[in-house]
């Protein structure tokens, strides 16, 4: 059950108003995203080496094998997010998606520090195994983003065919370029025979 109470609606109505003021609101978008790059650093993921190292790819080529021009977005997916104006249809978001998944979840467990984000997935799929009987054949990664997800998936059931699907191109597309996935999740590497299909929309990874 859900408590409702006036204060939290009051506050937040300030703060959208607050930041309903252009200045101010690139202001702390500027401050927010300082302290993530601060945080990822202090925890060892180097957070401009890593999107450089991303953005130096030809992410281009990859975005034309996994567009799909007949998709619809939904209105709310083509409005700014995460402080990011092209929101997740964007290079800024897909390149920076990574390693700011490493320092939001840095901070789940007192001194985790980059081991946050594996140990994060290590214990959801605990308890997913505790909840199965047997292992998946077939598994769809919904919202996988730029495949952190589907990698872990992958890692926890080796044997199972797993398809990752995403709205956006552009964070499959790190993905579709094979060279980088190795490197694509820092502190969860997939598979060494891991094989990956860019599809419309979506990639199909497969262990053989
Ligand atoms: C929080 S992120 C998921 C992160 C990822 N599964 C992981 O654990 O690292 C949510 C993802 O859902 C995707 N998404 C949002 N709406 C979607 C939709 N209608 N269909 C498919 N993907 C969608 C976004 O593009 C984004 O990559």
């Amino acid at each position: 059950m859900t408590v409702a109470t006036k204060s939290p609606r009051l506050a937040s109505r300030l703060i959208n108003g607050i930041l309903s003021i252009k200045p101010l609101a690139n202001f702390a978008k500027q401050r927010a995203r300082q302290m993530m790059i601060d945080r990822s650093d202090s925890i060892g993921v180097p957070w401009l080496e890593r999107v450089a190292e991303l953005r130096s790819k030809d992410l281009e080529a990859d975005l034309e094998q996994v567009k799909n021009a007949q998709i619809t977005y939904p209105d709310y997916y083509l409005r700014p997010f995460h402080a990011y104006d092209a929101g997740n249809l964007g290079w800024e978001a897909a390149t920076e998606v990574e390693v700011a998944a490493y320092a939001v979840h840095s901070r789940i467990w007192q001194d985790a520090g980059a081991d946050g984000d594996p140990k994060l997935r290590r214990s959801y799929h605990e308890i997913l195994k505790q909840q199965i009987q047997t292992a998946p054949l077939d598994i769809l990664d919904v919202g996988c983003s730029i495949g952190m997800s589907t990698f872990a998936l992958q890692t926890n059931f080796p044997t199972a065919k797993i398809t990752g699907l995403d709205l956006s191109p552009n964070f499959l597309s790190p993905i579709a370029n094979l060279s980088l996935i190795p490197t694509t999740s820092l502190g969860c590497t997939p598979p060494p025979n891991l094989q990956v299909y860019p599809m419309l929309h979506s990639i199909w990874c497969r262990c053989f």
